[in-house]
């Protein structure tokens, strides 16, 4: 698969200089100008003047809880709340530094599994490998007492040839077009660097199976040496002098850290972000689902999938300490938008809108061809249990991909593998014990969506 230069390193868990580092980027970051000549002094000044923002942050979240103050009217950057002012705001230039946060939904219809669709999703699929809950396949504390159930779903999933989506491809469309200031995905199948994002706008928050290291001595391995073993099939062993350890690919299990380079993007750009667009993930994932707390007060946001299974927005005193969560259908809702369908139409529907879409289409015909002639005899893993005969297998959109979900807008059993939250951890301390394992509680999800288009 393809290679990025993202520091490897970063996916390791276990290293707490990740977290005071980040510690350390937040606090600066939040600096207000520092007097060079006395530094203590400037940083003094600074945390005061945080706190007392805080302070009365926290003050005002009260009175307007109490109904002694109304809520303050933060001005709309859309003309109209909505998926068509969501354009206008793009096309009259107002966007240039898009951030695009993904997860399993994004890959679907290239015919990978996503983790928590009812019977599609991988982790209604678990069952054979006995595992006390379906997210252990994904803990390091598991993983360290029996790694095998990880290797068995790691021999069924080892990333194959897979097409990126239309999706993918409207993503790289941004970033050809100089709007995409970054992309974060959850997803370890690589197919962001397939359809040709720069590995530097990419965030793999998740990591990846590039390459794997010792749990032990944290001795490196490449990918090869590692699926030739894990394909044999046997544990792949760390080979070491006098190290046993098992080696296991540098994809992020819950109670791990994340990598810094994510930490780092986190903190440098979504005070930057000028527009939000989140896409096929469940939100349900700590800390990447904080993240869209993150941008400024006023900055659009559209979530576009199959359901609208996030937390809803939050009471003011509840914003004030964990940022706030969506307001689609909320009266005074100034910026979030909800796209209910799959990646792929919500994609293609903006990239008509905004007079692209001829060129997408182009675009994942030509490269898909690309990827089809490099690829004569083609067989995806997921292709191959369905029918390895067909070519058009792994083409074909799974159930998940195109059906609305029954279940949509109520809310799914939380699962938590190592600590639950009842609700959203605030980003700062979710931040520095980086785990995906700390996954939000969800509150129950408002019914009906005003904004959602479909
Ligand atoms: P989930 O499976 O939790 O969520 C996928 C979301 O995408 C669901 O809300 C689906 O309804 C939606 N969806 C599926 N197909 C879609 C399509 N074609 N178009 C639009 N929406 C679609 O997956 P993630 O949110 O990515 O972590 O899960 C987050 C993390 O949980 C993963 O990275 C993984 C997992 O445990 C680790 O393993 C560390």
């Amino acid at each position: 698969m393809s290679s990025g230069n993202q520091d490897a390193k970063g996916a390791e868990g276990g290293d707490n200089s990740n977290d005071k580092k980040e510690e350390g980027s937040s606090n600066s970051q939040g600096a207000a100008g520092g007097d060079n000549s006395d530094s203590k002094a400037g940083e003094n000044q600074n945390t005061e003047k945080k706190e007392e923002e805080k302070k009365s942050a926290l003050f005002d979240a009260f009175a307007v809880s109490l109904g002694l103050k109304d809520e303050p009217k933060i001005e709309s950057l859309l003309d109209t709340v909505d998926f068509n002012g969501i354009v206008k705001y793009i096309k009259d230039g107002k966007a240039k530094n898009i951030i695009t946060m993904a997860g399993a939904g994004i890959s679907t219809s290239a015919g990978i599994p996503d983790f928590r669709s009812p019977e599609t999703g991988l982790y209604d699929n678990l069952q054979k490998y006995n595992l006390p809950e379906p997210t252990a396949v994904f803990s390091i504390d598991y993983f360290k007492e029996n790694p095998e159930p990880f290797f068995m779903l790691a021999r069924e999933l080892w990333p194959g040839v897979f097409k990126p989506t239309t999706c993918h491809y409207f993503i790289r469309m941004l970033q050809e077009k100089g709007l995409l200031l970054r992309h974060f995905t959850q997803n370890i199948d690589t197919l962001e660097s397939v359809a040709g994002l720069d590995p530097e706008v990419c965030v793999e928050a998740h990591g990846h199976f590039r390459t794997g290291h010792c749990i032990q001595c944290r001795a490196e391995y490449t990918q090869d040496w590692m699926k030739e073993r894990i394909m044999k099939p046997s544990i792949p062993k760390c080979e070491a002098e006098e190290c046993e350890g098992v080696v296991k690919p540098d994809i992020v299990f819950f109670g791990e850290n994340l990598p810094f380079r994510f930490l780092k993007c986190m903190s440098e750009d979504f005070g930057k972000c000028d527009l939000l667009i989140i896409m096929g993930t469940s939100l349900l994932v700590q800390p990447f689902a904080s993240l869209v707390n993150r941008t400024q007060e006023n900055v659009p946001r559209m979530y576009i999938n199959l359901e609208n299974s996030c937390p809803p927005k939050l009471d003011p005193i509840m914003t004030v300490i964990f940022g706030s969560g969506f307001d689609f259908d909320g009266e005074n809702n100034y910026r979030d938008i909800f796209w209910q369908g799959t990646c792929d139409d919500g994609c293609m529907a903006l990239a008509e809108a905004l007079g692209w879409g001829e060129e997408l289409k182009t675009l994942v015909t030509t490269e898909h061809a690309k990827i089809d002639a490099a690829n004569p005899d083609k067989c995806t893993t997921s292709a191959k249990k369905a029918d390895c005969t067909s070519k058009e297998a792994d083409a074909t959109p799974k159930k998940a991909d195109t059906t609305p979900k029954k279940t949509e807008n109520t809310p799914k059993k939380s699962e938590t593998p190592k600590t639950s939250d009842k609700t959203p951890p605030k980003p700062e301390a979710a931040t520095p014990k980086a785990t995906p394992g700390s996954q939000s509680k969800k509150t129950p999800p408002k019914k009906g969506n005003g904004n959602s288009t479909k």
